[in-house]
């Protein structure tokens, strides 16, 4: 493929998926989807926003030094501290980029920065000048792009490019641009600056009315060659382009696109499903590419079609977006070597024998519940154990609930916190109801629940149960899955999960609004 005909993907999950509320990782979570990106062969992974806290300096940094085959980026106001931070957190990254933006919309300008036009470029062209200090890899991008005027954008990146700027993105921040209308900006801003050939266009378009991946689609037709998304388009508000579709978009109608990506498609099933666990943002069944029934073909009419002759009603192959045929793979029997061939083929992997030990501990247990396990049940074990690696300072020790026609549920919890046994017991209005009574009346949050959701993995009253849930305080908002056979279990350990992430107290500053 010629440098012309490339699609540059950005990944930006670690990063604007992670604004989405309630979306937090932790380092070791962001390092493990870092991980399946560079497999994936994703080309830059932004990481996250150095400045913003200590956890996310230590994250960027954390997957600076694991990741290889792909650039990490971390993100940086067009501010002297924000771009010096970037830069100490990539320092060991094979390859590092550094993407510092400033807003160039009027209400912008006028109502956050308060600075004239003049002021914005001269600082944006100080702030590509000082990230070359740090690495010649520079990406500059103009704030919420789609309300600007384009004679000031041709303006400030022809001069961003002057400083030495590498990739120009233009943001619609707030998800206002219409196809056609986005393209044409495309276009146009790359006839009309006199540089624009000494860089790569790039756009990152939020979905606020359900256009982003259409607009991204739509740039890329009029030359822009990077797009920056998210997995299963989690992102700020209505969230960024999902990558998934993107990806397949400009794959399967190769023959309206003058260029492709790199990636491995087949790892994007497994990308997506770990992304929803680790954020414990589900996937709805009907997203394409990627939910539940992207490739089930529920009407008689179309399995007949399909059974004949596949092309009748698919336009893709399931196998290429790493849909399995979900057979059953393991039971009891299995042995250590089997589940961990099967793990592999699936595109998971274990940092440690110790990791490892832990899944087949896991597996085992339930396999004695279920006598089919399939590879679902394998991708939710692995989150599960995912979940609870890091940081946990509660843990469900046990769990008793009596439920009984016409008599009130009782449930009896026991929880270690920070090492100390604790229970207590509580009724409710259902199982449920009074297990997460009694976790809370251990560990005393004081949150309140927002969110609480069931899905079952597999079919069969023996599946395995998901459990998501959110819960709120003080304007902190967090997710926490978990999953068992018993689904009140399943229940306890996201209510657990949801607490340990709340208790992680750290204060962040948020890229987009305005430094104190
Ligand atoms: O949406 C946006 O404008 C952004 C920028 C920081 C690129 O996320
Ligand atoms: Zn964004």
């Amino acid at each position: 493929m010629s440098d012309l005909n490339k699609l540059i993907i950005f990944d930006t999950t670690l990063r604007d998926g992670e604004q989405s509320p309630g979306a937090s990782m932790t380092r070791d979570e962001k390092i493990r989807i870092a991980k399946a990106l560079e497999k994936m062969r994703v080309d830059v992974i932004e990481a996250g926003f150095p400045i913003a806290s200590p956890g996310d300096f230590e994250a960027v940094q954390g997957v600076a030094r694991t990741i290889k085959n792909s650039t990490v980026c971390g993100l940086a106001r067009a501010l002297e501290k924000d771009i010096d931070r970037a830069g100490e957190a990539l320092k060991e990254a094979s390859s590092g980029r550094i993407h510092t933006f400033i807003a160039t919309s009027p209400i912008h300008m006028e109502q956050k920065l308060r600075m004239t036009p003049d002021q914005v470029v001269e600082q944006a062209v100080s702030a590509v000048k000082r990230a070359r200090r740090f690495t010649d890899d520079v990406e500059f991008s103009a704030e919420d792009a789609g309300r600007s005027d384009i004679d000031f954008l041709c303006r400030i990146f022809e001069q961003v490019i002057e400083a030495g700027a590498t990739t120009i993105n233009v943001p619609d921040t707030v998800g206002y641009n219409l196809p056609g209308q986005f393209g044409n900006t495309i276009r146009l801003l790359m006839e009309r600056i006199p540089n624009a050939d000494r860089a790569i266009f790039s756009v990152h378009c939020h979905n606020d009315l359900g256009l982003a991946v259409a607009n991204s689609l739509a740039a890329v037709a009029n030359g822009a060659r990077q797009v920056e998304c998210t997995i299963n388009g989690l992102g700020e508000r209505a969230g960024n382009a999902a990558l998934e579709e993107i990806v397949m978009a400009v794959r399967t109608r190769r023959d309206q696109f003058q260029c492709d990506t790199g990636l491995d498609t087949t790892q994007i099933v497994h990308c997506s499903r770990m992304v929803s666990g680790i954020t414990g943002f589900p996937v709805q069944p009907n997203k394409a590419i990627v939910g539940a029934n992207a490739f089930a073909h529920e009407a008689g009419i179309h399995q007949d079609g399909v059974l004949k002759s596949r092309e009748t009603y698919e336009i893709m192959r399931a196998e290429d977006v790493g849909w399995s045929r979900n057979r059953m793979v393991l039971g009891k029997h299995s042995g250590r070597n089997a589940f961990r061939v099967r793990l592999q083929e699936l595109g998971m992997q274990f940092e440690s024998e110790e990791e490892l030990n832990d899944a087949f501990r896991r597996f085992k247990e339930l396999a004695d519940k279920k006598h089919e396990i399939f590879d679902d049940d394998l991708q939710a074990l692995v989150n599960d154990a995912g979940f609870s690696a890091e940081n946990e300072r509660i843990k469900l020790v046990s769990l008793r609930v009596c439920s009984e026609t016409g008599e009130t549920p009782e449930a009896t919890v026991v929880l270690t916190l920070d090492g100390s046994e604790q229970a207590d017991t509580a009724t409710g209005g259902g199982p449920v109801d009074a297990t997460f009574r009694a976790i809370e009346s251990i560990v005393q949050t004081g949150s309140r629940l927002e969110l609480y959701s069931v899905n079952a993995i597999t079919s069969g009253t023996d599946a395995q149960g998901e459990v998501t849930v959110r819960v709120q305080k003080g304007g902190r908002i967090v997710n926490g899955q978990g999953a068992d056979t018993d689904i009140v279990i399943a229940s306890a350990k996201a209510y657990v999960n949801a607490f340990n992430k709340l208790l992680q107290k750290e204060e962040r500053e948020h890229p987009q609004q305005p430094s104190v």
